[in-house]
């Protein structure tokens, strides 16, 4: 039988840090990544939106005989999840039930902080899968729309995003939490900027690693297995600009995007 690939899509770059975790989890598997970059942010925009662009991608996946589709975007995953769930023949995981497992796995004093764009945290997504396995857990939410920009025009590094950060932070300090969920695809790039502020006493959740876990879990499949898996990405605008940016989050050159417009 032929080789199927595992869909993945996020709203434009930042899912490649779920991809870079996934293809370390399962190298072997083969990779089908889409970009919207037509339509991003999602983090701004409604469930009603967010849901119509998820389904147009979920959709084109399908097409090309996925196996699974990944729901890499933070803010898809905790809007648009159930919708693509009825919608497509295909499982569908998100990952905000893999990094609330974590960070219920994570947590000490059942204190959990959740920074995630501003649609993310109007969802409570993150919230309620906590909940549902810790009841009484005390859950603060932080919508923190400014790291995206500051990620994606390399200014990660800079006096300017330590400040916002630092104001962005003071809800977890003053709430005593002693895990932060980084529910944003984004986030992670920040990790050595938020741990340094926040202390060595606060456990940092990048939903990637989990999330890659329950991929492989879903699956079965095994590191032993054996050869290397391919990828071809796509993007719904400027596939050059995606290119040139995209290579720097994967950590390794992707050799070509090609362009996918969504009918949306
Ligand atoms: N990928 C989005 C997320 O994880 C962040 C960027 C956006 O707002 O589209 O929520």
């Amino acid at each position: 039988m032929k080789k199927q690939p595992i869909g993945i899509f996020d709203s434009g770059l930042g899912g490649l840090t779920i991809l870079k975790a996934l293809r370390e989890q399962l190298p072997h598997e083969d990779f089908i990544y889409f970009g919207d970059t037509a339509n991003v942010p999602y983090g701004s925009k409604s469930k009603q939106t967010v849901t119509r662009f998820s389904a147009a991608i979920a959709h084109f996946l399908e097409t090309q005989h996925v196996k699974l589709i990944v729901i890499a975007c933070n803010t898809a995953s905790a809007l648009a999840l159930n919708e693509l769930r009825k919608q497509c023949h295909t499982p569908v995981l998100g990952v905000i039930e893999p990094g609330a497992l974590a960070a219920v796995a994570a947590t000490k004093n059942h204190k959990i902080a959740v920074l995630g764009t501003e649609a993310t945290v109007r969802s409570k997504a993150y919230a309620k899968a906590v909940l549902k396995k810790m009841p009484a857990a005390q859950i603060v939410q932080q919508a923190c729309p400014l790291f995206v920009p500051l990620v994606e025009e390399n200014y990660t590094r800079t006096e300017a995003a330590r400040l916002i950060a630092n104001d962005y932070l003071a809800c977890v300090k003053h709430a005593h939490a002693d895990t932060l969920i980084l529910g944003c695809t984004h986030y992670p790039i920040l990790k050595p900027m938020l741990a340094k502020l926040l202390g060595k006493n606060v456990c940092l959740v990048d939903p990637a690693q989990t999330t890659a876990l329950a991929v492989e879990k879903f699956l079965g499949s095994s590191k032993e297995q054996k050869g290397k898996g391919r990828l071809t990405v796509y993007a719904s605008d400027d596939p050059a600009r995606f290119k040139r940016l995209a290579s720097c989050l994967l950590g390794t050159p992707i050799k070509t995007v090609h362009l996918k417009k969504l009918n949306v």
